[in-house]
């Protein structure tokens, strides 16, 4: 019998020593030492052993069982570390790669500057209000006391849309001001940003689309000191409290009086230099208190309302701010010219 256990020992250790996974080294301890195993078979005919070699024998198995158990354990601990190894191996993350780097765009230029504006006015207490590119004629023209015939309306000047000229392409965000009137009760406060479009060629300064912000107040007793007041507060946060404006007399059809606006140039302070092409000030925009007439015709009773309008050229505007000398630059969408921004 101790030669079948001798035996037994060295077919165990070596197919303990060649196991090559953990399911494979489980099934082994099963064979040899679970309870069907292959040392409790010896053990059961130990009945038949006389009562000098039954301890002996019994010693024998029991340090075998200790030896397998232990050898299983090595096997296993040796196996366990393989298989982290694999594992880690396979899993290896090489974080010295280089990422993959999204693109992420950024405001357009002319967009930062037409929320710059609107964070003035906003904080001024304006709203926001929108009206359509393709607007009716009448809003463009008729109602702003530029009747047929009048020479803006001409077809060499406006992209009108059908024969009868009454649908066109806006050429100025004024219709934005009769949408408003006819929609809404004094007290009105808004300023509307948009493109506009008309028939001029492109060059440097000028393009067949472009911007401009509109604003409008209307309330009782507003008066020309409202649009004074207003504008100066938006040039000295434009451009420094201690930059001077001037309201030069002016004409517009639907305002009455009229005015342009300029500012000392903020370039060179007003001695003359290339950006204020040696004036020393710099046009801004046009405005003026809102014609009786204008008010009428959009519901509103000009013995109990009066108000103020103006119009800024935002692409000028932008290309003053950020010192860009052409405007097409602005539009051709040149990444080289929009990273600068
Ligand atoms: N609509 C004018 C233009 O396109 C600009 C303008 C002038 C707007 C005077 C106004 C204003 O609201 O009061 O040239």
């Amino acid at each position: 019998m101790k030669e079948q256990l001798i035996a037994l020992e060295q077919e165990a250790l070596a197919a303990i020593a060649e196991a090559c996974d953990l399911q494979s080294l489980e099934d082994l301890r099963v064979r040899f030492l679970g309870k069907k195993g292959a040392v409790t078979a010896i053990l059961k005919q130990m009945g038949g052993l006389s009562p000098e070699e039954r301890p002996k024998i019994g010693q024998f198995a029991n340090a075998l069982s200790e030896k397998l158990t232990a050898a299983l354990g090595v096997r296993r601990t040796a196996l366990e570390a393989e298989a982290l190894d694999k594992q880690l191996a396979e899993e290896k993350l090489d974080i010295t790669i280089p990422g993959k780097r999204e693109a992420v765009g950024k405001q357009h230029v002319m967009k930062k500057t037409l929320d710059e504006a609107l964070d003035i006015f906003i904080g001024m207490g304006f709203s926001v209000a929108e009206g359509p590119e393709v607007e009716l004629s009448a809003n463009v023209f008729d109602k702003l006391g530029t009747p047929e015939g009048h020479p803006s309306r001409d077809w060499g000047d406006t992209f009108y849309f059908d024969r009868e000229s009454q649908y066109v392409l806006r050429t100025h965000t004024s219709a934005v001001q009769v949408r408003v009137m006819e929609n809404q009760k004094p007290p009105i406060r808004v300023v509307s940003p948009g493109r506009v479009y008309r028939k001029d060629e492109v060059d440097a300064t000028h393009s067949p689309m472009f911007h401009q912000i509109e604003g409008l107040v209307v309330d009782k007793g507003i008066t020309m000191a409202d649009l004074k007041g207003t504008l100066n507060a938006l040039v000295g946060q434009l451009y420094g409290q201690e930059t001077k404006t001037r309201f030069r007399p002016h004409h517009f059809p639907f305002t009455e009086p009229s005015c342009e606006v300029d500012c000392r140039c903020f370039k060179c302070r007003g001695k003359g230099c290339p950006m204020c092409k040696g004036e020393g000030w710099i046009e801004l925009l046009g405005s003026g208190m809102v014609h009786p007439n204008v008010l009428r015709v959009c519901g509103i009773d000009p013995d109990v309302y009066s108000g103020f309008a103006f119009g800024i050229g935002l692409d000028r505007m932008t290309m003053m701010r950020y010192n860009i000398s052409d405007l097409r630059l602005i539009f051709e969408n040149d990444l080289r010219f929009l990273r600068q921004f």
